[in-house]
Protein backbone atom coordinates (compact mmCIF):
# COMPACT_ATOMS: atom_id res chain seq x y z
CA UNK A 1 0.00 0.00 0.00
CA UNK A 2 1.36 3.58 -1.03
CA UNK A 3 1.19 5.85 1.90
CA UNK A 4 -1.25 7.70 0.42
CA UNK A 5 -3.69 4.74 0.25
CA UNK A 6 -3.26 4.41 3.76
CA UNK A 7 -4.17 7.73 4.24
CA UNK A 8 -7.00 7.51 1.86
CA UNK A 9 -7.57 4.12 3.82
CA UNK A 10 -7.91 5.75 7.03
CA UNK A 11 -9.93 8.94 5.68
CA UNK A 12 -12.69 6.39 4.14
CA UNK A 13 -13.17 4.53 7.66
CA UNK A 14 -13.52 7.79 9.26
CA UNK A 15 -16.13 9.02 6.53
CA UNK A 16 -18.45 6.15 7.42
CA UNK A 17 -18.47 6.93 10.93
CA UNK A 18 -18.74 10.97 10.46
CA UNK A 19 -19.56 13.49 7.72
CA UNK A 20 -18.75 15.93 9.95
CA UNK A 21 -16.24 18.73 8.40
CA UNK A 22 -14.36 20.61 10.30
CA UNK A 23 -12.69 24.04 10.12
CA UNK A 24 -10.20 23.25 12.44
CA UNK A 25 -7.82 20.70 13.40
CA UNK A 26 -6.55 20.67 16.42
CA UNK A 27 -3.32 18.84 18.19
CA UNK A 28 -3.23 18.82 21.92
CA UNK A 29 0.24 18.56 23.51
CA UNK A 30 1.50 17.15 27.37
CA UNK A 31 -1.42 18.05 29.72
CA UNK A 32 -4.08 19.64 27.44
CA UNK A 33 -5.67 16.34 26.79
CA UNK A 34 -8.94 17.18 28.54
CA UNK A 35 -9.40 20.59 26.67
CA UNK A 36 -10.78 18.43 24.72
CA UNK A 37 -13.67 17.44 27.13
CA UNK A 38 -14.85 21.61 26.52
CA UNK A 39 -15.66 20.66 23.38
CA UNK A 40 -19.41 20.00 22.10
CA UNK A 41 -18.96 16.78 21.20
CA UNK A 42 -20.48 15.37 17.70
CA UNK A 43 -18.61 12.12 17.19
CA UNK A 44 -15.68 10.83 19.00
CA UNK A 45 -13.63 8.36 17.28
CA UNK A 46 -10.76 6.20 19.01
CA UNK A 47 -7.85 5.62 16.88
CA UNK A 48 -7.26 2.16 17.81
CA UNK A 49 -10.83 1.77 15.58
CA UNK A 50 -8.65 3.29 12.45
CA UNK A 51 -7.10 0.88 10.77
CA UNK A 52 -3.48 1.68 9.81
CA UNK A 53 -3.56 4.68 12.75
CA UNK A 54 -0.64 5.77 15.06
CA UNK A 55 -1.00 5.50 18.36
CA UNK A 56 0.46 6.57 21.54
CA UNK A 57 2.30 5.11 24.46
CA UNK A 58 3.06 8.09 26.05
CA UNK A 59 1.88 8.40 29.56
CA UNK A 60 -0.88 11.39 29.75
CA UNK A 61 -1.67 11.21 26.16
CA UNK A 62 -4.89 10.00 25.20
CA UNK A 63 -5.87 8.51 21.57
CA UNK A 64 -8.95 10.06 19.89
CA UNK A 65 -10.18 12.01 17.54
CA UNK A 66 -12.88 14.13 18.79
CA UNK A 67 -15.21 16.23 16.64
CA UNK A 68 -17.49 18.89 17.78
CA UNK A 69 -17.40 22.47 18.34
CA UNK A 70 -16.14 25.36 20.07
CA UNK A 71 -18.93 27.98 20.51
CA UNK A 72 -19.70 27.25 16.74
CA UNK A 73 -16.52 26.09 15.34
CA UNK A 74 -16.29 23.08 13.74
CA UNK A 75 -13.10 21.26 14.90
CA UNK A 76 -11.57 18.20 15.28
CA UNK A 77 -9.37 17.79 17.95
CA UNK A 78 -6.65 15.07 18.22
CA UNK A 79 -6.93 13.94 22.04
CA UNK A 80 -3.14 13.00 22.14
CA UNK A 81 -0.56 12.63 19.58
CA UNK A 82 2.75 10.07 17.98
CA UNK A 83 5.82 11.35 18.82
CA UNK A 84 9.21 9.97 15.88
CA UNK A 85 10.87 8.68 19.03
CA UNK A 86 7.86 6.11 19.68
CA UNK A 87 9.60 4.65 17.02
CA UNK A 88 6.98 5.04 13.84
CA UNK A 89 7.83 6.24 10.45
CA UNK A 90 8.35 10.12 10.09
CA UNK A 91 5.59 8.94 7.27
CA UNK A 92 3.18 7.76 10.23
CA UNK A 93 3.62 10.41 12.69
CA UNK A 94 2.16 12.79 9.94
CA UNK A 95 -0.31 10.97 9.32
CA UNK A 96 -3.08 12.62 11.34
CA UNK A 97 -2.14 16.24 10.31
CA UNK A 98 -2.76 14.86 6.58
CA UNK A 99 -5.61 12.88 7.48
CA UNK A 100 -7.37 15.85 9.23
CA UNK A 101 -6.72 17.75 6.00
CA UNK A 102 -8.48 15.42 3.63
CA UNK A 103 -11.37 15.85 6.07
CA UNK A 104 -11.42 19.47 4.92
CA UNK A 105 -10.10 21.36 7.80
CA UNK A 106 -8.41 24.75 6.67
CA UNK A 107 -6.04 25.39 9.60
CA UNK A 108 -4.01 23.13 11.65
CA UNK A 109 -3.49 24.58 15.25
CA UNK A 110 -0.85 22.76 17.29
CA UNK A 111 -0.13 22.89 20.78
CA UNK A 112 3.11 21.77 22.45
CA UNK A 113 5.37 21.27 25.30
CA UNK A 114 8.94 22.59 25.33
CA UNK A 115 12.27 23.50 27.42
CA UNK A 116 13.10 27.26 27.32
CA UNK A 117 16.26 28.46 25.76
CA UNK A 118 15.72 32.02 25.43
CA UNK A 119 17.07 33.65 28.60
CA UNK A 120 14.09 36.00 28.57
CA UNK A 121 11.63 33.18 29.19
CA UNK A 122 10.19 32.19 32.31
CA UNK A 123 8.68 28.16 33.38
CA UNK A 124 5.06 28.69 32.44
CA UNK A 125 5.61 31.39 29.66
CA UNK A 126 3.41 30.39 26.31
CA UNK A 127 5.50 30.64 23.17
CA UNK A 128 3.76 31.46 19.90
CA UNK A 129 5.85 29.87 17.41
CA UNK A 130 7.36 32.37 14.40
CA UNK A 131 9.56 29.94 12.43
CA UNK A 132 11.13 26.68 13.34
CA UNK A 133 14.30 24.58 12.75
CA UNK A 134 13.62 21.41 11.09
CA UNK A 135 17.12 20.27 10.73
CA UNK A 136 17.88 17.81 13.76
CA UNK A 137 14.70 15.40 12.08
CA UNK A 138 14.12 13.93 9.26
CA UNK A 139 11.80 15.63 6.41
CA UNK A 140 8.33 13.82 6.39
CA UNK A 141 8.54 14.33 2.65
CA UNK A 142 11.50 12.39 1.78
CA UNK A 143 10.45 9.59 -0.19
CA UNK A 144 8.07 9.90 -3.52
CA UNK A 145 5.94 13.09 -3.39
CA UNK A 146 2.39 12.39 -2.68
CA UNK A 147 1.25 14.57 -5.68
CA UNK A 148 -2.86 14.51 -4.25
CA UNK A 149 -1.68 16.31 -1.27
CA UNK A 150 1.02 18.55 -2.83
CA UNK A 151 4.38 19.91 -5.01
CA UNK A 152 7.59 17.97 -4.04
CA UNK A 153 9.44 21.28 -3.42
CA UNK A 154 7.06 23.22 -1.27
CA UNK A 155 8.03 26.74 -0.06
CA UNK A 156 8.65 27.56 3.88
CA UNK A 157 9.19 30.80 3.94
CA UNK A 158 6.37 31.28 6.14
CA UNK A 159 5.36 28.02 7.90
CA UNK A 160 3.31 30.01 10.73
CA UNK A 161 0.49 32.00 9.32
CA UNK A 162 1.26 35.57 9.62
CA UNK A 163 -2.46 37.00 9.73
CA UNK A 164 -3.22 34.04 12.11
CA UNK A 165 -0.10 34.81 14.25
CA UNK A 166 -1.37 38.46 14.57
CA UNK A 167 -5.06 36.97 15.88
CA UNK A 168 -3.12 35.17 18.49
CA UNK A 169 -1.56 37.72 19.41
CA UNK A 170 -4.31 40.39 19.91
CA UNK A 171 -6.52 37.66 21.59
CA UNK A 172 -3.40 36.93 24.06
CA UNK A 173 -3.23 40.65 25.01
CA UNK A 174 -7.41 40.87 24.87
CA UNK A 175 -7.35 38.06 27.55
CA UNK A 176 -3.75 39.52 29.70
CA UNK A 177 -2.31 36.49 29.07
CA UNK A 178 1.36 36.78 28.09
CA UNK A 179 2.67 35.30 25.07
CA UNK A 180 6.01 35.63 24.37
CA UNK A 181 7.36 34.54 20.63
CA UNK A 182 9.80 32.89 18.69
CA UNK A 183 11.58 29.95 16.94
CA UNK A 184 10.98 26.41 17.85
CA UNK A 185 13.39 23.75 17.11
CA UNK A 186 12.20 20.21 17.20
CA UNK A 187 14.55 17.60 17.75
CA UNK A 188 14.04 13.62 18.08
CA UNK A 189 14.26 12.87 21.57
CA UNK A 190 13.27 10.99 23.94
CA UNK A 191 16.52 12.14 25.72
CA UNK A 192 16.54 15.66 27.15
CA UNK A 193 18.89 17.68 25.37
CA UNK A 194 22.41 18.74 27.47
CA UNK A 195 23.70 21.67 27.88
CA UNK A 196 26.54 22.12 25.48
CA UNK A 197 23.37 20.79 22.71
CA UNK A 198 21.25 24.02 24.26
CA UNK A 199 24.46 26.37 23.54
CA UNK A 200 24.79 24.84 20.31
CA UNK A 201 20.52 25.61 19.45
CA UNK A 202 20.71 29.00 21.01
CA UNK A 203 23.53 29.46 19.10
CA UNK A 204 21.40 28.29 15.97
CA UNK A 205 19.15 30.59 16.53
CA UNK A 206 16.25 28.60 18.65
CA UNK A 207 14.50 29.95 21.65
CA UNK A 208 12.84 27.04 22.69
CA UNK A 209 13.24 23.10 22.20
CA UNK A 210 10.76 19.44 21.95
CA UNK A 211 10.34 16.54 20.35
CA UNK A 212 7.25 17.40 17.77
CA UNK A 213 4.70 19.87 16.00
CA UNK A 214 7.56 20.76 12.87
CA UNK A 215 7.09 17.58 10.93
CA UNK A 216 3.40 17.76 11.29
CA UNK A 217 4.06 21.99 10.65
CA UNK A 218 5.89 21.22 6.99
CA UNK A 219 3.52 17.85 6.20
CA UNK A 220 0.53 20.36 6.60
CA UNK A 221 2.12 23.35 4.72
CA UNK A 222 2.70 20.85 1.93
CA UNK A 223 -1.10 19.50 2.05
CA UNK A 224 -2.00 23.42 1.87
CA UNK A 225 -3.37 24.26 5.26
CA UNK A 226 -2.24 26.95 7.34
CA UNK A 227 -1.10 26.70 10.62
CA UNK A 228 -0.39 28.22 13.83
CA UNK A 229 1.49 26.80 16.84
CA UNK A 230 1.61 27.68 20.96
CA UNK A 231 4.44 25.84 23.03
CA UNK A 232 3.94 25.89 26.66
CA UNK A 233 7.45 26.56 28.41
CA UNK A 234 7.36 23.62 30.83
CA UNK A 235 11.03 23.81 32.05
CA UNK A 236 14.18 26.01 31.52
CA UNK A 237 16.52 23.65 28.87
CA UNK A 238 18.79 22.17 30.17
CA UNK A 239 21.85 23.81 31.49
CA UNK A 240 19.75 26.78 31.84
CA UNK A 241 17.67 25.04 34.81
CA UNK A 242 19.60 24.25 38.18
CA UNK A 243 17.95 20.87 38.24
CA UNK A 244 17.87 17.63 36.48
CA UNK A 245 14.72 17.50 33.77
CA UNK A 246 12.07 15.14 34.24
CA UNK A 247 8.91 14.39 31.92
CA UNK A 248 7.03 14.77 35.35
CA UNK A 249 7.97 18.26 36.06
CA UNK A 250 7.67 18.96 32.38
CA UNK A 251 3.83 17.16 32.80
CA UNK A 252 3.43 19.34 36.13
CA UNK A 253 3.59 22.41 34.67
CA UNK A 254 1.41 21.94 31.53
CA UNK A 255 -0.94 20.70 34.05
CA UNK A 256 -0.34 23.84 35.86
CA UNK A 257 -0.86 26.06 32.91
CA UNK A 258 -3.54 24.36 31.46
CA UNK A 259 -6.56 26.70 32.83
CA UNK A 260 -4.98 29.54 31.13
CA UNK A 261 -3.56 27.94 28.15
CA UNK A 262 -7.56 26.79 27.29
CA UNK A 263 -8.61 30.41 27.65
CA UNK A 264 -6.30 31.39 25.38
CA UNK A 265 -6.91 28.41 22.66
CA UNK A 266 -10.41 28.58 22.64
CA UNK A 267 -10.78 32.53 22.10
CA UNK A 268 -8.46 32.08 19.02
CA UNK A 269 -10.12 29.87 17.90
CA UNK A 270 -13.04 31.45 17.40
CA UNK A 271 -11.11 34.46 15.99
CA UNK A 272 -9.76 32.73 13.81
CA UNK A 273 -12.50 30.83 12.30
CA UNK A 274 -14.43 34.36 12.51
CA UNK A 275 -11.68 35.61 10.05
CA UNK A 276 -11.78 33.06 7.92
CA UNK A 277 -15.40 32.97 7.29
CA UNK A 278 -15.73 36.51 6.92
CA UNK A 279 -12.58 36.46 4.55
CA UNK A 280 -10.76 39.13 6.62
CA UNK A 281 -7.59 36.50 6.53
N1 LIG B 1 13.55 19.58 25.81
C1 LIG B 1 12.87 18.90 24.86
N2 LIG B 1 11.57 18.72 24.91
C2 LIG B 1 10.89 19.22 25.95
C3 LIG B 1 11.53 19.94 26.97
C4 LIG B 1 12.93 20.13 26.89
O1 LIG B 1 13.57 20.76 27.77
N3 LIG B 1 10.57 20.32 27.84
C5 LIG B 1 9.39 19.86 27.37
N4 LIG B 1 9.57 19.19 26.21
Amino acid sequence: MTPYEKLKKCADIVRAKTDFVPQIALVLGSGLGDFAESIKKVCEIDYKDIDGFPRSTVEGHKGKFVFGHIDNVPVVCMQGRVHYYEGYDIEDVVLPARLMAMLGAKVLFMTNASGGINKSFSAGDFMLLTDHIASFVPNPLIGKNIDELGTRFPDMSEVYDRKIADIIRETAKDNGIKLQEGVYVQLTGPSFETPAEIRMLSTLGADAVGMSTVVEAIAARHAGMRVCAISCVCNLAAGISPTPLSHAEVQEAANNAAPKFKVLISRAIEEISDALSTGAI
